[in-house]
C-alpha cells in the first residue's frame, strides 16, 4: 500500500455499474474506497447504506472501504456497517451526543475509527479523544454533494491538525475530503494530509489510471 492514500469517492461514480466502477478505480491505483453515507437529515442529500457496502464486498472488493457517515444519529448504523464490511468508519461530532462512546463502538465493532470536521466545526472536539482516533477527516467543502470547490481555509486547518497529530505521538491518518484535484493536491499534501478523497476529479475523467497517476505526480513534486 502507498504511504499517501488516494480514496476515490464513489458518490461521483456511475451507480448503475458501481461494482465495475470500483474495480476500475482500484485497478487504476486507488488505495481505498471512500463511501459517502447521507441521510437527508444531517446533510441535504440521500445516498447509500450498509446493503451497498455488503454488495461491494460480495462483488469481490477487498480494498479498505472508508465509510463517511453523514447521518444523525450515528450509533445504530455502526454495527450494520461493520457487518457489511466497512474498514474505517468516520462520523461528525455534531451527530453524536457521546463522541467517546461512538468512537469506542466503532473500535469494538472491529473497524478503524475517525472523527470528521465540517469547514466550520472547531477542532476542540479533538480534546481528550486523540488516543481513540485512527483517522481525522477534514472536510474542505460543506458536506452533501460532490463537485464543489475546495474551501481555502481548510489548508490552515490541515496544518493545525497535522501539528496536533505530531505532538500527540499517536499514529493517526489525516484525510481531506472535498474539491481535491490536480491543481490543489500538492498544497494539500504540503499542509499535512496523507489521505486524499477525490470524487468528481476522478470519476469525471475517462481514464482513471491517468488521473490517479497525475494526482500522485503532483503530490510528489
Ligand atoms: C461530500 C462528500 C465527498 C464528495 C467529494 O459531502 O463527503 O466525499 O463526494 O467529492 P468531490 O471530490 O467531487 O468534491
Ligand atoms: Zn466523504
Amino acid at each position: 500500500m502507498n504511504e499517501n492514500w488516494i480514496a476515490p469517492s464513489i458518490l461521483s461514480a456511475n451507480f448503475a455499474k458501481l461494482g465495475e466502477e470500483v474495480d476500475n478505480v482500484l485497478a487504476a491505483g486507488a488505495d481505498i474506497v471512500h463511501f459517502d453515507v447521507m441521510d437527508n437529515h444531517f446533510v441535504p442529500n440521500l445516498t447509500i447504506g450498509p446493503l451497498v457496502c455488503e454488495a461491494l464486498r460480495k462483488h469481490g472488493v477487498t480494498a479498505p472501504i472508508d465509510v463517511h457517515l453523514m447521518v444523525e444519529p450515528v450509533d445504530r448504523l455502526i454495527p450494520d456497517f461493520a457487518k457489511a464490511g466497512a474498514s474505517i468508519i468516520t462520523f461528525h461530532p455534531e451527530a453524536s451526543v457521546h463522541i467517546d462512546r461512538t468512537l469506542q463502538l466503532i473500535k469494538d465493532c472491529g473497524c478503524k475509527a475517525g472523527l470528521t470536521f465540517n469547514p466550520g466545526t472547531p477542532l476542540h472536539y479533538l480534546d481528550h479523544i486523540m488516543d481513540k482516533l485512527d483517522i481525522i477527516l477534514l472536510m474542505s467543502v460543506n458536506p452533501g454533494f460532490g463537485g464543489q470547490s475546495f474551501i481555502p481555509s481548510a489548508l490552515d486547518k490541515l496544518r493545525q491538525v497535522r501539528n496536533r497529530i505530531d505532538e500527540s505521538g499517536f499514529n493517526i491518518r489525516l484525510e481531506i475530503d472535498g474539491g481535491v484535484n490536480t491543481s490543489n493536491i500538492r498544497a494539500i499534501k504540503a499542509a499535512g494530509a496523507d489521505t486524499f478523497v477525490a470524487g468528481s476529479a476522478i470519476f469525471g475523467k475517462p481514464d482513471y489510471k491517468k488521473i490517479i497517476d497525475e494526482l500522485r505526480a503532483e503530490m510528489a513534486l
